[in-house]
């Protein structure tokens, strides 16, 4: 396994020339493309650390997932998909385009409009943002995630696209709180400083249906992990989710900070590093990582043999 990870890597680092890290959140802008680092867990409680696995980055659009997750805790399935829909988009994941219909409704909650949705969701509790970090802090086994403030201030100074949606939503009553208030939840979400170990222990719970196989905690109910999973195959890479369902097979989630998270079923959990972006949005070296991975270690969802596409 570790040789393989290795090897995943030094395909990865060939790819890393072509991608750039994301400026539109000026903060992002200092992170270096060359940076790649991974972490994998297995079943049975094996770690595997690799390259920059230590490299705190902040979580961004990974969040989306948690924040579904605690939507569906706190609203329940009907009030959240009254508000978002469940079909990819096929647009970039920051387009405004789809809600300029009869209905604001965001199609998906992957998308940041369809986030800025479930965030209002979450909003019901007295302190959406402190229940929000204890649960990401639970998924990813590790009591000191935090927000990092550098990047929160900066998206909230160029958050306009953010805000121009919210208000869209506000106005069509999906947003049932203030748009600026509810973009500042998101932003915060969207802010908080993981490593590629914490996102596999959040992966390899998801991998096993809300159990964490190694200690046997019941952290999340089944019904919640099914409509997470579902939505990172159909909507977690944006307007690439199609391209990687069939290169990679993998329910995955990645994020403008760099971070590719991923789960296999039954097996582990995985997540990825490096800030050098795709014209999608999409890291260049995590996308890779995984699909180098997923060809080695036969670990597409319909792989009845190892076979690159
Ligand atoms: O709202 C934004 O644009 C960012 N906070 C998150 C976007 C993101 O991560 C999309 N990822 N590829």
């Amino acid at each position: 396994m570790e040789r393989t990870l290795n090897d995943a890597m030094d395909y990865a680092r060939t790819f890393l020339h072509t991608g750039k890290v994301a400026t539109y959140i000026p903060e992002l802008a200092k992170g270096d493309s060359e940076q790649l680092g991974a972490c994998l867990i297995t079943t049975d409680g094996e770690v595997y650390r690799v390259g920059d696995w230590q490299q705190e980055f902040t979580i961004q659009s990974i969040s989306k997932t948690i924040t579904l997750i605690m939507a569906l805790q706190v609203a329940g399935y009907e009030k959240v998909f009254s508000k978002v829909g469940v079909e990819p988009t096929g647009d970039a994941f920051n387009s405004l385009v789809r809600l300029e219909t009869k209905t604001a409704h965001p199609l998906n909650p992957m998308i940041n409009a369809g986030a800025i949705a479930t965030a209002s969701c979450c909003m019901d509790v007295k302190d959406p943002f402190g229940e929000f970090l204890e649960l990401t802090r639970r998924l990813c086994r590790r009591d000191t995630i935090h927000l990092n403030e550098a990047v929160f201030q900066s998206e909230k100074k160029a958050g306009m696209r953010n805000r121009s949606m919210a208000y869209l939503m506000e106005d069509d009553n999906i947003l049932e709180y203030d748009a600026e208030d509810v973009v500042d939840l998101y932003f915060r979400m969207c802010s908080l400083s993981v490593n590629a170990e914490d996102l596999a222990n959040y992966a390899l719970v998801l991998a096993h249906n809300g159990v964490d196989p190694r200690s046997g905690e019941h952290l999340l109910d089944d019904w919640i992990v099914r409509i997470v999973k579902t939505l990172m195959v159909t909507c977690g890479m944006y307007d690439a989710s199609g391209e990687f369902a069939m290169k990679v097979g993998i329910p995955a989630k990645s994020g403008v900070g760099g971070g590719i998270m991923g789960t296999v079923e039954r097996k582990m959990g995985l997540a990825v590093f490096n800030p050098a972006l795709d014209p999608k949005g999409n890291s260049v070296g995590a996308y890779r990582v995984m699909e180098y991975l997923s060809h080695y270690l036969g670990l597409h969802y319909f792989s009845g043999s190892n076979s690159m596409i």
